[in-house]
């Protein structure tokens, strides 16, 4: 999609917020895949009700990006524009053991800079691709932590409200990759309550997770992480490795041989080989043991 709209564009420099035109979403995701659109870029917080008050009043459909490690965009020109934050200075900032942390900011780094200041807990979440906002929205975990058990406050841009508001850790509730967050909230930035240990143990931690993960996962190549939730009490990935479907692919999308609930863009995978792919795998795992898998990946269809 094309903004034209004159008095959106005449309104964007003072609403602190840059236009990229045509970009393409294959560019901003893990997975290589997806169309294009004009790109807002958001490098102040405190614009973001004016800019997208504007947006709704000239009809111009939108949806938030953050890291892109999570999401399967469509092809061909896309019937939104994309908004994604710009990292705010500081990214993280630390007062005792809370870190406030910019939702732009890349998870991984934010896990080491909190180690480094003797800081834990999220040691478990070090290999996991993304932004922190990206994080929090979807309640990210691995190895036994999420990181909802950790959040003290977060700054959200409520789409029903239309404002931002801070919440308490205690207003959200954080389940098993979902929070109560709507799907059109915006994860402005977060206070973090970390336990205190001594760096060299949080990084023997990170060491171990960053081993087996490397062991089990296919982290060189292109993928949206797992494409399934895990049902309660299985696992999606040993299922679909039980049918024997680790390679089986559409086109260039394909399961990956090394942990079946990665789905990987083997070269130039589109969206619609990738949806045929999980819609193929869904089915036989339903038809064999009479589960329906849930996505994990967010499908952005239009
Ligand atoms: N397994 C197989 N074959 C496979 C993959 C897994 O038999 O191809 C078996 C494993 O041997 C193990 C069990 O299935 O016995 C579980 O596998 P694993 O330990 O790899 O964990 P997972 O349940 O598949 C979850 C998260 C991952 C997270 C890991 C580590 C989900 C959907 N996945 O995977 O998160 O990294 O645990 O904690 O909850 C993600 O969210 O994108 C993600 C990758």
């Amino acid at each position: 999609m094309r903004i034209e709209e004159a008095k959106i564009l005449a309104a964007l420099p003072e609403l602190g917020t840059e236009l990229r035109r045509e970009v393409s979403l294959a560019e901003l995701t893990s997975l290589g895949i997806g169309g294009t659109t004009d790109l807002l870029r958001i490098l102040r917080h405190e614009a973001i009700p004016s800019l997208l008050k504007l947006l709704d009043q000239q009809g111009v459909p939108h949806k938030f990006l953050g890291g892109g490690s999570n999401l399967l965009v469509v092809d061909g020109e896309l019937p939104f524009v994309v908004l994604q934050l710009v990292k705010g200075e500081p990214e993280i900032s630390l007062d005792g053991n809370v870190a406030t942390v910019d939702a732009a900011a890349d998870l991984g780094r934010t896990v080491t800079f909190c180690a480094k200041n003797n800081l834990g807990g999220m040691e478990g979440l070090i290999g996991v691709p993304g932004t922190v906002g990206g994080a929090l929205r979807m309640n990210a975990g691995a190895y036994g932590i999420q990181i909802g058990s950790y959040v003290r406050e977060v700054k959200v841009y409520r789409a029903a409200e239309r404002k931002i508001e801070i919440l308490r850790g205690e207003q959200i509730s954080f389940e098993y990759r979902h929070t109560s967050f709507a799907p059109d909230d915006m994860m402005l930035a977060v206070k973090l309550e970390l336990p205190s240990k001594p760096y060299p143990e949080i990084l023997q931690g990170i060491r171990i997770c960053n081993e087996k993960r490397r062991s089990s996962q296919p982290l060189g190549q292109k993928s949206a992480g797992c494409i399934f939730k895990n049902p309660p009490g299985g696992s999606a990935g040993r299922m679909i490795d039980e049918l024997g479907l680790k390679g089986f692919s559409h086109g260039d999308a394909r399961v990956s041989e090394r942990h079946a609930n990665f789905f990987v863009n083997a070269g130039q995978a589109s969206a619609a080989d990738m949806l045929a792919l999980i819609a193929d795998v869904r089915e036989r795992v339903q038809r064999a043991y009479g589960i329906t898998l849930e996505n994990e990946v967010v499908v952005w269809n239009a």
